[in-house]
Parts: C-alpha cells; sequence; structure tokens
C-alpha cells in the first residue's frame, strides 16, 4: 500500500471529506479544470453516451459530471454525495432525477438499476477501492458501463500535490487525499467482477499549460486516467 504522506511536498492541514468540500463549494466550479475530467470523458470511444437510459452518477458534487453527461444525450441520472453542500449546489443546477446524500460505497440506489455507472474524481478520497467497485457492480444492470476518472496516481507523487483548495482566509487546505496505483484499480475493478473496456490518460499538454503556466515543468507527466469498466454478461 502507497501512502499520501510518502510523497507529501506541501505540508497543508488536512480535513476530511465532507469538511473540506464544505468549504470549497463556494470556489469548487472556478477551481477544477474542464481537461482533467471532461476532456477525457470526450475522447473516450466506449460507452455511446446517447445509448445510455439511466445512470448513477457517484461522487456527483456540484452536477459538473451529469450536466456533461446531459449534453452528451443521458436522459435520466440519480447523483449520490456525502457532501450536503455539494448537493445543494447540485440541487440548484438541476440536472439530477434524484440526489441523495450517501457514501459511495453504500449509496441505497437500487440493486441492477443502471446502465452506466460513472465516478469522476473522488478516488483519491477512498481509503480502498474494493468497496467502491463493488458497489458499481451491484448497481449496474448486465452489460452495464462503469467510467471512473481519477486524479493519477503519477502526478500525485510526482508533485507532492495532495487534492486541496484556498480557503475563506487564503489558508490551502488539503482533503484527505490517498494514493491509488492504476494496478490498485486494476485489481479491484476485476475482482469485483469488471472487464476493462477503455482506458485514457490525459497528460499535462497546452491545454493544461494555457491554464496552469507554472506546470511547464511537468509537461507530458500524466495528470488524470479514465477507465471504462463493463459489466460483461
Ligand atoms: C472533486 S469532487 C468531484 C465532483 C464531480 N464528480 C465533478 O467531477 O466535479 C469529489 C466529490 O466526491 C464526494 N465524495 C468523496 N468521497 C465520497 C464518498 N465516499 N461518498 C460520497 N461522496 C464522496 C465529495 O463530497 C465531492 O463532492
Amino acid at each position: 500500500m502507497v501512502h499520501f504522506s510518502d510523497f507529501d511536498t506541501r505540508g497543508y492541514r488536512t480535513v476530511d471529506v465532507a469538511t473540506g468540500y464544505g468549504q470549497w463549494v463556494e470556489t469548487y466550479e472556478q477551481t477544477v479544470e474542464d481537461v482533467m475530467d471532461l476532456a477525457l470523458l470526450d475522447e473516450l470511444t466506449d460507452p455511446r453516451w446517447t445509448s445510455v437510459r439511466r445512470a448513477a452518477d457517484l461522487g456527483c458534487g456540484t452536477g459538473r459530471t451529469a450536466t456533461w453527461l446531459r449534453r452528451n444525450g443521458v436522459p435520466a441520472i440519480d447523483g449520490v454525495d456525502l457532501t450536503p453542500e455539494m448537493l445543494d449546489r447540485a440541487r440548484a443546477r438541476g440536472v439530477h432525477d434524484r440526489l441523495i446524500e450517501g457514501d459511495v460505497r453504500a449509496t441505497g440506489l437500487d440493486t441492477g438499476a443502471y446502465d452506466l455507472v460513472i465516478a469522476s474524481l473522488i478516488d483519491e478520497h477512498l481509503p480502498e477501492l474494493r468497496p467502491f467497485y463493488d458497489e458499481a457492480w451491484r448497481l449496474a444492470e448486465p452489460g452495464a458501463a462503469c467510467v471512473v476518472v481519477a486524479f493519477h496516481p503519477h502526478f500525485i507523487m510526482t508533485t507532492g500535490m495532495p487534492t486541496h483548495f484556498t480557503s475563506g482566509t487564503g489558508e490551502s487546505v488539503a482533503i484527505s487525499t490517498h494514493v491509488h496505483l492504476l494496478s490498485d484499480h486494476i485489481t479491484a475493478g476485476l475482482g469485483a467482477g469488471w472487464t476493462l473496456a477503455e482506458m485514457r490518460e490525459g497528460v499535462v499538454d497546452e491545454r493544461w499549460l494555457s491554464v496552469k503556466p507554472k506546470w511547464e515543468r511537468f509537461r507530458h507527466h500524466p495528470v488524470s486516467v479514465a477507465m471504462v469498466w463493463r459489466k460483461k454478461v
């Protein structure tokens, strides 16, 4: 097991997920770059988004992921998140059919009710991946896809940077961050029963450098990764 503390170069004060996102909510939408996750979703060839009937959006946050899904033809989306303030923003956005305050590892959503389970930018907050992949499997109907977009472990390790935000007082605050090697994802996903269908890695490129010029030293380093899993029947 790899621990973030072995790589931490920032030493920020660390808070738990609900505390962190409860405060970050004020500036979250302005600080998360679409190139991190939505650009990877744009590149996937599987699933065919217009064929999806009902999606479970795990760690739905303010509804960025669901907004992208709606724009790409997904007609019905249920969201789960454990931070009430993030859910309030999602509710105001109105892109979900249902919003539930809960944990992605035990959502309370119906078994086998979804042909897409998606979780974007949440895995680094989970100490273990297997409970997430097990719950996604439970929610998925036969043939369903599970799309996971993650903060790349290489980038967390190379930069020593946790998921963090700037508080109202200007302090940099870390949200509890765990490093999952790509093989941790593969082992957990396969162990839960999933078959890997597609995988893409996003690197620091011109799109990134136009919004983060200071990242020139990380040019071409992988910063995020998308995995598409299938529940083969
Ligand atoms: C970086 S945000 C991502 C939100 C959204 N998917 C997006 O791409 O903008 C991470 C979200 O995951 C939620 N989260 C983290 N761990 C969770 C857990 N175990 N169960 C439910 N939600 C969780 C946080 O509350 C936060 O809203």
